[in-house]
């Protein structure tokens, strides 16, 4: 069996003193990066790239960040790889982890990853699965940090599906000590024990998306129909009509209330056009910030905790 190693499959799989380390170093990473500041602490690593779905910023960003490390990242996709013509993952594993010193993987189910972990030997890192998106909520609370301070006891309100963005929210609301209000179309409610999460004390659920907005500190959403559900697309585009985050919502959010969006984002669809290209978004600090947060995680799995 593969040795104990660490893996960021889901966000709990950290601790807060963990992702406390991760925002400080993120910070020094960042402005070390824009002095133009040579950083090669992973001169010789490799990171392999697994996409079962498809990516710009994920791909990007680690792909990027993995350079300006010193180090190389390889992009493999179910298409051209054995993976796509049945290679049972748990081979696949045992394979890549001798290859390279770290893995990526957006996949589908969470069980994938998790499998594929199991016979990793190096560090598994979540790319996005259906359940969860662990590297993008560390670049939003990083984001959040940058602008407004700590997030703990603070309000994210959540509109939307309880997808994936959602559910990582949830999880990460009950490490960092915050609260979500969330409030999702009938039918498309949080499900606790797929979340992952602990109990029900870090979240409130709301009819009306007014009322989850209402003094929150972050109002955030994501897509309708994630990837993987567009079968689904059409009767989604019904039972979400009233849940577009809009200039009325962001009104009844705290006065300095920031908004985010994962993106990809549909403009008139889950957000106005007038709210994510406001004054309130910082989508784009954001994304931004998948970079800096990444070149973190992958320098505390590969090599502890660093603090030079
Ligand atoms: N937010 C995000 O993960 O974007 P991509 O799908 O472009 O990677
Ligand atoms: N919830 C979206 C996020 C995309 C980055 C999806 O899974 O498609």
């Amino acid at each position: 069996m593969a040795a104990i190693v660490k893996h960021f499959l889901q966000f709990k799989d950290l601790d807060r003193a963990e992702f406390e380390h991760l925002f400080a170093r993120t910070r020094v990473i960042k402005e070390r990066f824009k002095r133009y500041q040579p950083y090669h602490p992973l001169a010789d690593r490799t990171l392999a790239m697994i996409f079962e779905k498809s990516s710009t910023r994920t791909r990007l960003s680690f792909e990027a960040g993995m350079h300006q490390l010193g180090g190389s990242a390889i992009y493999l996709n179910t298409r051209d790889t054995q993976l796509g013509r049945g290679e049972p993952v748990e081979d696949a594993a045992e394979v890549i982890s001798r290859m390279v010193d770290v893995v990526m993987i957006r996949t589908f189910e969470q069980d994938i990853i998790e499998r594929f972990a199991a016979h990793s030997r190096v560090p598994v890192i979540n790319g996005l699965t259906n359940e969860y998106h662990p590297c993008q909520i560390l670049a939003d609370i990083f984001t959040f940090i940058e602008q407004r301070g700590p997030i703990q006891g603070k309000t994210v309100a959540w509109v939307g599906d309880s997808n994936n963005m959602c559910n990582t929210w949830l999880q990460a609301a009950e490490v960092l000590d915050f609260n979500v209000h969330v409030s999702t179309p009938p039918g498309y409610e949080v499900e606790a024990e797929r979340a992952g999460l602990f109990s029900t004390a870090h979240y409130e659920e709301f009819a009306d998306p007014m009322d989850a907005c209402r003094g929150a500190d972050l109002v955030t959403t994501d897509v309708w129909t994630s990837m993987g559900f567009e079968a689904e697309n059409a009767e989604r585009m019904k039972a979400f009509a009233d849940w577009q985050v809009d200039v009325e919502m962001m009104s009844v959010a705290a006065a300095d209330a920031l908004f985010m969006h994962c993106l990809p984002a549909h403009r008139g669809e889950e957000v106005a056009a007038e709210v994510i290209d406001g004054t309130q978004s910082v989508v784009w600090d954001e994304a931004e910030n998948r970079l800096h947060s990444q070149k973190a995680l992958l320098e505390y799995l590969l090599l502890g905790r660093i603090t030079n």
